[in-house]
């Protein structure tokens, strides 16, 4: 099972430098193009962030340019919202976010919230929201955690279960942001995992690529599209720089799964694109840090 996975496009409206500091379009534009030479792809996964304001132009934008790369490919396409989104919007556009090869809505998903599953060559993809309106964090909560439970007590027909949502339930303690802005129910999901047929954990939010495990199950979390967060900061700080990222998941054989990292060529990468300082920082972590 080969996977190109993708993250945090943060499309806006109107194409502009935007709050992320980066064209994100052309982001977007720029690592699909550099994808092109990609073969046996099986299917192509998008977890989160993918408007940065939640219209539905965006959603449409991002449809249009994902969707005609996986066409290309031959892959469906399964998508998540993350804590930039908009659930009806995403789910006018993107309907449960489990798009076939021509466009077509391949699974169902509730009102509540937009989590769903379909299987590719016996393999079974689900997809979780982990949007809390108005929030960085994100959270699947109980009924959604019961739900996966359902789907995973019966194990997959084949290769076995692939899990995408937004917020990683891994974090790296020299992040200021990331233990705060990190899935806050990790714990649980561990509890309804362990033991299953899931056989990775497909991520985004961070804008940087994390390996990690929760209850023994390797959780990826790969860079962003529209920018990168650079870690060689001084604590306390944190700075985004140009270079849309993507990943290959390869999952079974011998010594699956692996994981690779794609940076597209931008003769500007690197360039920082938004620097917060400790103050700014620590703002940014107040405001959003609260529990509920
Ligand atoms: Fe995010």
């Amino acid at each position: 099972m080969r996977i190109l996975h993708l993250s945090d496009t943060h499309i806006e409206r109107v194409d502009s430098p935007g709050s992320r500091g980066a064209d994100a379009t052309g982001s977007l534009r720029l690592i699909l193009a550099e994808l092109r030479h990609q073969r046996d792809v099986d299917a192509v996964v998008v977890t989160g962030d993918l408007a940065d304001d939640g219209s539905a132009e965006a959603y449409a934008t991002v449809r249009e340019l994902v969707g005609d790369f996986a066409r290309a490919m031959d892959a469906p396409v399964f998508y998540t919202t993350g804590n930039h989104d908009e659930r009806s919007a995403f789910a006018k556009v993107l309907g449960s976010g489990h798009l076939g090869v021509d466009g077509t809505d391949r699974a169902q998903a509730p009102d509540s919230v937009r989590a769903a599953v379909s299987t590719v060559g016996g393999w079974r993809f689900v997809t979780l929201d982990s949007l809390v309106p108005g929030k960085v964090y994100g959270r699947l909560g109980a009924a959604q955690l019961d739900w996966l439970g359902q789907v995973l007590s019966t194990p997959a027909e084949h290769g076995g279960t692939v899990l995408a949502f937004h917020h990683p339930p891994i974090h790296l303690d020299l992040s200021t942001t990331q233990p705060v802005f990190g899935l806050r129910d990790a714990d649980a999901l561990a509890e309804v995992i362990r033991g299953s047929d899931v056989r990775v954990v497909l991520t985004g939010h961070f804008h940087l690529q994390l390996c990690g495990f929760l209850a023994s199950t390797p959780v990826w979390v790969t860079p962003g599209v529209v920018n990168r967060i650079d870690l060689t900061t001084a604590p306390g700080t944190e700075r985004a720089v140009r270079g849309a990222s993507a990943s290959l998941v390869e999952l079974g054989g011998a010594t699956g799964p692996m994981f690779h990292t794609f940076h597209a060529r931008d003769p500007r990468a690197h360039e920082t694109v938004y620097e917060l300082d400790e103050e700014r920082t620590r703002q940014v972590v107040a405001r959003h840090a609260d529990l509920d």
